[in-house]
């Protein structure tokens, strides 16, 4: 194995537990994460939590506990709901942990110690609104008339103390190289300008420390005891001290990586800005890719704990699906817009589209093959009107010819994922499968299998026809690996071929034999009918 892939969630907030917005980024870099492994990427997946900020301290002493022990609290439950969510991780980083102070102190040296007459690193005096909320402080224009900060509606505390400052408008040049050599680092499109737009409105130099007696948390300055590194300079470390962590050599930061950061709209700034100029002054790599969702409100309102409506991610997975609660996400929300979850919607969505959908289909092929003894599945070429493409319904677009193509003649997957897994198309991803699995449950409502096998002239015919579509949902269910996992293990019980259950998007390796099985024209099947996904009285 030589490819290599890097995907990271942001680290959140060590203040309370995952809700439904982390969960969507968590799900959009497991997505990619299995996709990779299943082209036979090597994957190295990371998350976990940023704890060194104010908001943490104050979360625990409103509470009456103890700051260390409640950020372990936090941990574990947090990585509790990764487990239950069936998110692939493979690094889990929490920013308290000694190596991650260390690394970050030795990055700061070395900024430091950069000969020139430019300091990096400077000392200065600084007055300026603090945002706990935001753990930033804010610029006076960017705040509400009452002076609140927009994102948190509270109202930022005066500070002036003494803090070390980057300096960011020595590395102004990085950003100008950055939309050159990589015109697609931010998608989608309309958050790099947003990025661009806030670059040209003119970089400020930004403080990288504070007066340590406002935390008591927090990572030393290596030159000044009395301050600790401001928590985002920290946090924003934490990617590559997982790739150097256990492996000196950082292979998943070398050229031959492809690292992808997943981030939300409200950060972009710090990922955007502060970190390619951070990277540049440390000497490291720049990513390939960052991708930006949007905010997720509930029933239109934003989540809150005073409202009780904050919806616990784990809490829908355990009623319905993982699988369902990923899908609708998918499909509801495009990555980089806001969105909003809605209950109704969501149990819609998985009753039309995976239920009456995906799963209607698997179930009818499956049940009747079993029934007529159907031992393979089979692509039969000779048969023009056995193909999907000789449905009405689906004749026309380009688009639709490109999917149908894709699931008939299956050849080079990588090229024809492409604009899903660079663009980070995800919303596309979810309505094209779909699509073509309207397209099969289609089809076999005209071919009528049932009627054919009846009469004994038409038999072969109505058992070619399920040979057909046993490739289908074999390529279907393939295409959605990535996606749809417990409805993947559900179709490798179905149907029962061995290369086709050996498959295991979790693991790296585990998409050994991934493209061949995609390929396969012809194919055994042991049939085994199961329920894909259950019906739930409501
Ligand atoms: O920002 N809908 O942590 P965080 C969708 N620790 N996404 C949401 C959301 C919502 N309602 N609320 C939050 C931090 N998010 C920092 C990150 S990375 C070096 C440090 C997303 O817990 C938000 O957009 O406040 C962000 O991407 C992520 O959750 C973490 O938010
Ligand atoms: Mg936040």
């Amino acid at each position: 194995m030589n490819k290599k892939f890097f995907v990271t969630t942001p680290i959140y907030y060590a203040n309370g537990l995952p809700h439904i917005g982390h969960a969507n980024s968590s799900f959009i870099a497991d997505f990619y994460a299995r996709w990779k492994r299943l082209l036979g990427y090597e994957v190295k997946f990371s998350t976990g939590l940023d704890e060194n900020g104010q908001k943490m301290v104050e979360k625990a002493e409103a509470e009456g506990k103890n700051v260390m022990e409640r950020l372990d609290y936090v941990a574990e439950e947090s990585k509790k709901t990764w487990q239950e969510l069936q998110i692939s991780y493979t690094d889990f980083i929490r920013t308290t942990q000694a190596d991650h102070h260390v690394f970050v102190q030795k990055v700061l040296k070395k900024i430091y110690e950069k000969e020139g007459e430019d300091k990096d690193i400077y000392l200065g005096e600084y007055q300026g609104l603090y945002c706990v909320g935001c753990e930033a402080f804010k610029n006076p224009r960017d705040l509400t008339s009452d002076g609140l900060c927009p994102d948190h509606l509270t109202k930022p505390e005066l500070i002036t103390e003494k803090n070390w400052f980057f300096n960011l408008k020595k590395y102004a040049f990085v950003f100008e190289q950055l939309r050159k050599d990589n015109p697609n680092f931010v998608e989608p499109s309309h958050r790099f300008n947003e990025v661009k737009a806030f670059v040209q409105s003119g970089l400020e130099n930004f403080s990288i420390s504070r007066e340590n007696k406002h935390t008591g948390i927090g990572i030393p300055l290596p030159r000044d005891e009395e301050q600790v590194t401001y928590v985002w300079f920290d946090a924003l470390l934490n990617y590559i001290t997982v790739c150097y962590r256990n492996d000196e050599n950082g292979k998943f930061r070398d050229e031959h990586t492809e690292i992808l950061h997943i981030l939300g709209k409200d950060i972009v700034k710090f990922h955007a800005t502060y970190r390619p100029a951070m990277l540049e002054a440390a000497g490291f790599r720049q990513p390939d890719k960052e991708f930006v969702t949007g905010y997720l409100t509930v029933d239109g309102q934003k989540m809150s704990k005073t409202l009780g409506n904050v919806v616990d991610p784990v809490e829908v997975a355990r009623e319905y699906d993982r699988d369902a609660l990923v899908f609708y996400l998918f499909y509801d929300v495009a990555i980089g817009l806001d969105g909003d979850f809605s209950r109704e919607r969501f149990k819609g969505t998985r009753e039309k589209m995976l239920i009456g959908g995906r799963g209607n289909l698997v179930n009818r092929v499956a049940n009747l093959g079993k029934k007529y003894g159907v031992t393979k599945g089979k692509l039969h070429n000779n048969r023009r009107e056995n193909s999907l493409s000789s449905l009405e319904i689906f004749k026309g677009t380009e688009e639709n010819n490109h999917l149908l193509h894709l699931l008939e003649h299956s050849e080079n997957l990588h090229s024809l994922e492409e604009k899903y897994l660079q663009y980070a198309n995800t919303k596309s991803f979810v309505e094209d499968r779909y699509k073509l699995v309207q397209l099969a449950n289609e089809y076999i409502t005209k071919a009528e299998p049932r009627k054919k096998y009846k009469d004994e002239a038409t038999r072969p015919e109505a058992i070619e026809d399920l040979e057909f579509l046993l490739r289908v949902i074999k390529q279907l269910g393939l295409l959605a690996a990535p996606l749809l996992i417990n409805g993947f293990a559900k179709l490798q019980t179905i149907l029962g071929n061995n290369q086709i259950s050996a498959l295991d998007s979790a693991v790296n390796g585990g998409g050994k034999g991934f493209e061949e099985a995609f390929a396969m024209k012809e194919f055994d099947v042991q049939l085994e009918p199961v329920i894909m996904y259950e019906k739930k009285e409501s």
